[in-house]
């Protein structure tokens, strides 16, 4: 039986030691920002999953989680900025703050458009909070993230929720596809 964890393509960057120790810490961070409000974490599926699990049991708060899933067109290869909602919010938010949580933030087109959508339904406060941060590509410069795990070079990442076309989603450690072409 070949192994997935120990597939030979992928780089570690992230032990699930430091990814959980680092989670903590977000949650501890969230737990005494938002004391005393009304707070709702949507995690943008499917890459959110895993990140947001392990965030909400580090948030000492009442709170309520919901979902979305969300397609950003593409123009052949390049993100348009524009989403089509695949799955929709099933509670409303109005008067709730929200945090959003992503897997991974890259041109930020995704989430700057997400969060507009998010304000028109009259939310009282969105924040973000995102498991990695990938500065090089952000194309939205404005868009402003709360909370992040680990800012990481422009390098294609799996594992702890991302994948590769649908793949790799359970390692529970942080990669880099060494070889995109040899997924
Ligand atoms: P953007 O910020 O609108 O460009 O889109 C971010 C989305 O692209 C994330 O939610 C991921 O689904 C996907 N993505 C970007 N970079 C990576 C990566 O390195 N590995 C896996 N998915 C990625
Ligand atoms: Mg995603």
């Amino acid at each position: 039986m070949t192994s997935e964890f120990t597939n030979p393509n992928l780089d570690l960057l992230y032990s699930a030691e430091q990814i959980k120790a680092r989670v903590a810490e977000l949650g501890a961070e969230i737990t005494s920002d938002y004391a005393v409000r009304n707070l709702v974490l949507i995690g943008v599926l499917k890459g959110s999953c895993v990140f947001m699990a392990d965030l909400m049991r580090e948030i000492d708060l009442k709170l309520s989680i919901d979902f979305m899933a969300v397609s950003s067109y593409k123009d052949g290869t390049v993100s348009t900025g524009d989403v089509e909602i695949l799955k929709d919010l099933t509670n409303p938010i109005r008067e709730k703050d929200v945090i959003v949580c992503e897997d991974i933030v890259d041109t930020g087109l995704t989430l700057f458009r997400l969060t507009e959508i998010l304000e028109s339904k009259g939310a009282n406060s969105i924040k973000i909070a995102t498991l990695l941060d990938k500065p090089e590509p952000r194309v939205k410069k404005e868009l402003k993230i709360d909370y992040c795990g680990f800012q990481i070079p422009n390098k294609f990442v799996v594992g702890y929720g991302l994948d590769a076309a649908g793949r790799y989603r359970n390692l529970p450690f942080i990669a880099a596809v060494k070889n995109p072409d040899k997924l």
